[in-house]
């Protein structure tokens, strides 16, 4: 979701007012997705290397992410959406964690939109985590060195029981995976905008899916043994 700053900046606006339209397009894009049937949506909302902003713009997302938990989870959950938070949530204040565990505490039994947060995420860091912990089972006895093969290895990571992303949507021009989902991603259909975040719609949104709907998934195939299957 990259391009609030810029957004703000077009209209000499301060960075904050960014984020918050940001915010606003972040609701309506989570409704649309739901509506449009998406199954899974990830949203990249604070990475591992944002903490580098200057103190008062992280001090500011922070709040507009305890404003977003309290005033959206209620209604999320009406709308049988399932929510969690992927990343190192430990740099965390407690009142934000807290908030994170109620929100995936109420909405795990939901059957809807299987919607993941991103706070303070970093691909590598999932990388590292999941080869952390399959070696301390391995350690343990709990898990046999010769049985990890890339399908163990993926049930390690975040986001183990859903399909890897079928689309990747980044807006804002820079065309980059930036440390997002690398072990996910591999074969994601890449889709890049110069349309900044705030400005990002359904229409938009809509835009995106014919374009993944054009793709040919090969998976390593030749394009003819794809069309003939
Ligand atoms: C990138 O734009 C955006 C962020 C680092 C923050 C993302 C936050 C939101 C979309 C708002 C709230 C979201 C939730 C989940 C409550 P940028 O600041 O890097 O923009 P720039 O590249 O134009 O400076």
């Amino acid at each position: 979701m990259d391009g609030n700053g810029r957004w703000a900046r077009q209209r000499g606006r301060a960075r904050a007012a960014g984020h918050q339209a940001g915010f606003h397009t972040t609701r309506d894009i989570v409704e649309s997705a739901a509506r449009r049937g998406v199954e899974a949506l990830t949203l990249f909302a604070f990475s591992s290397e944002n903490w580098r902003r200057p103190q008062t713009e992280v001090g500011l997302l922070m709040d507009l992410f305890l404003r977003a938990l309290n005033s959206e989870v209620g209604k999320l959950s009406e709308n049988n959406v399932q929510i969690r938070f992927i990343g190192d949530r430990s740099a965390f204040k407690p009142r934000l964690q807290t908030e994170m565990d109620n929100a995936e505490a109420l909405t795990a039994n939901n059957q809807g939109l299987k919607l993941a947060i991103a706070v303070n995420y970093g691909g590598r860091w999932d990388i590292v985590n999941a080869a952390k912990a399959i070696a301390r089972d391995v350690q343990s006895g709990m898990l046999d060195v010769d049985s990890v093969d890339e399908r163990a290895f993926a049930s390690y990571v975040s986001l183990a029981d859903i399909p890897d992303p079928d689309l990747f949507i980044r807006t804002g021009g820079e065309k980059r995976i930036s440390n997002y989902l690398m072990w996910h991603l591999a074969y994601t259909e890449l889709y890049f905008t110069d349309v900044l975040w705030p400005d990002f719609s359904d229409e938009e949104l809509g835009a995106a899916i014919t374009f993944y709907a054009g793709r040919q998934r090969r998976f390593g195939k030749t394009g003819e043994q794809v069309s003939s299957a």
